[in-house]
């Protein structure tokens, strides 16, 4: 293929005031290669709730007030390397690492700071250079826009239950708050894991599609406030091995009292709003549950969940809600924004 010279990329301009309405497609100058970089013609990239606290100037101060390339997740073609790399050929099927500095073992202010999307630019374009360290070959069997709901989802879900001392394994009891783009990969690596899995949901239709993706236990935390009790009685009072807990100050309360005595509660999002009891503490302690922040995920973990998705392809497709066209940026974001989507929302950025 040959070398464009202009690539289409969205930009949310600086001074915006109602977050991703202003998003504005403009025309760059295609990068020229840095000696260990790849060139990548992005096919398809999934949106982040992380997306929408950006475009709204509620992720990091630092930020406020910038012009930004959204989009942290892509999948897309290697059509040019550098004159150093070795380990990338035109034509190879990759998405970027969240954080392409992000090697492996724990992050580090440097590799969040390369971070795609925020202080470095993101995915929202049709062509971009990466630092060929950090790419990741796509499972085999995945479309492009299956691939592209990997990078920061699925591998926040992963990192969740595998990276610990005590990961995930067959048998484990893993409590999944609400259907978004984690918790159905959460959902969907735990039922993979062997593990048996309680899914909660402020809806029944969406708890359908959970059941349908191997969820054992549903529960609507509408109807059921205090979802906890129900936890605890699903587990005969012992509690779940595992939460990946996506809900922040309104439930994390609720996750911890969820979970067995030296169990792990993954923290992850902030989606809710509410307060939580002083003794939450004296809970954990309790408990002797380990709470652990969970920030994303390296290169080498994104391997390792390569392996586990074609190991497992029939339980680990992604759930794509829907797909919408490059020039649908903003209906993207609203639809994103509107919470009534279950797993990933697509945008398709180049035509395959
Ligand atoms: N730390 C990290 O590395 C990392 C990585 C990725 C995402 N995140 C964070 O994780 C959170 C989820 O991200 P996402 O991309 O999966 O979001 P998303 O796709 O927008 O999913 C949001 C879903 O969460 C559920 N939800 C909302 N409020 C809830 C509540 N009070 N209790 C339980 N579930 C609730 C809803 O599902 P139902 O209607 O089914 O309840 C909603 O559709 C966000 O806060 C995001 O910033 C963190």
């Amino acid at each position: 293929m040959s070398i464009p010279q202009k690539s289409r990329q969205y930009i949310l301009p600086a001074g915006r005031k109602n977050g991703y309405k202003k998003l504005t497609i403009t025309e760059v100058e295609v990068p020229k290669l840095k000696a260990t970089e790849v060139l990548v013609k992005v096919h398809a990239a999934s949106l982040q709730y992380r997306d929408l606290m950006i475009a709204y100037e509620h992720y990091d101060p630092c930020l406020a007030g910038r012009e930004i390339v959204p989009g942290s997740d892509m999948a897309g073609e290697v059509i040019a390397v550098g004159q150093d790399v070795t380990d990338w050929k035109a034509g190879d099927r990759v998405c970027a690492n969240f954080s392409p500095a992000h090697l492996h073992g724990d992050p580090t202010p440097a590799t969040m700071a390369a971070a795609l999307g925020a202080f470095e630019p993101g995915v929202l374009t049709e062509y971009r250079a990466f630092p060929a360290a950090g790419l990741v070959r796509i499972p085999k069997h995945f479309s492009y826009q299956q691939a592209s709901t990997l990078p920061c989802a699925a591998l926040t879900a992963f990192n969740a239950l595998n990276g610990r001392a005590n990961p995930i394994k067959a048998g484990d009891t893993v409590l999944i708050l609400g259907t978004g783009g984690v918790s159905i990969f959460g959902l969907q690596f735990a039922v993979a894991s062997g593990a048996t899995v309680i899914a909660t949901s402020s809806s029944d239709e969406k708890l359908k599609i959970a059941d349908k993706l191997g969820a054992k236990h549903l529960i609507n935390y509408r109807n059921a406030p205090d979802w906890e009790e129900e936890v605890l009685k699903i587990t005969k009072d012992v509690g779940v091995d595992h939460v990946v807990e996506v809900g922040g100050r309104g439930t994390i309360y609720k996750s911890i009292k969820s979970v067995r005595i030296g169990g792990g509660v993954y923290v992850i999002g902030i989606l809710s709003k509410g307060d939580f009891p002083q003794d939450i503490f004296r809970l954990i302690l309790l408990r002797a549950a380990e709470v652990r922040g969970i920030l994303i995920g390296s290169v080498a973990q994104f391997r390792d969940m390569v392996k586990l998705i074609e190991a497992n392809p029939e339980k680990t497709t992604p759930v794509i809600d829907k797909v919408f066209k490059f020039e649908d940026g903003v209906a993207a974001f609203a639809h994103l924004e509107s919470q009534k989507h279950v797993g990933k929302v697509v945008i398709q950025v180049s035509k395959d």
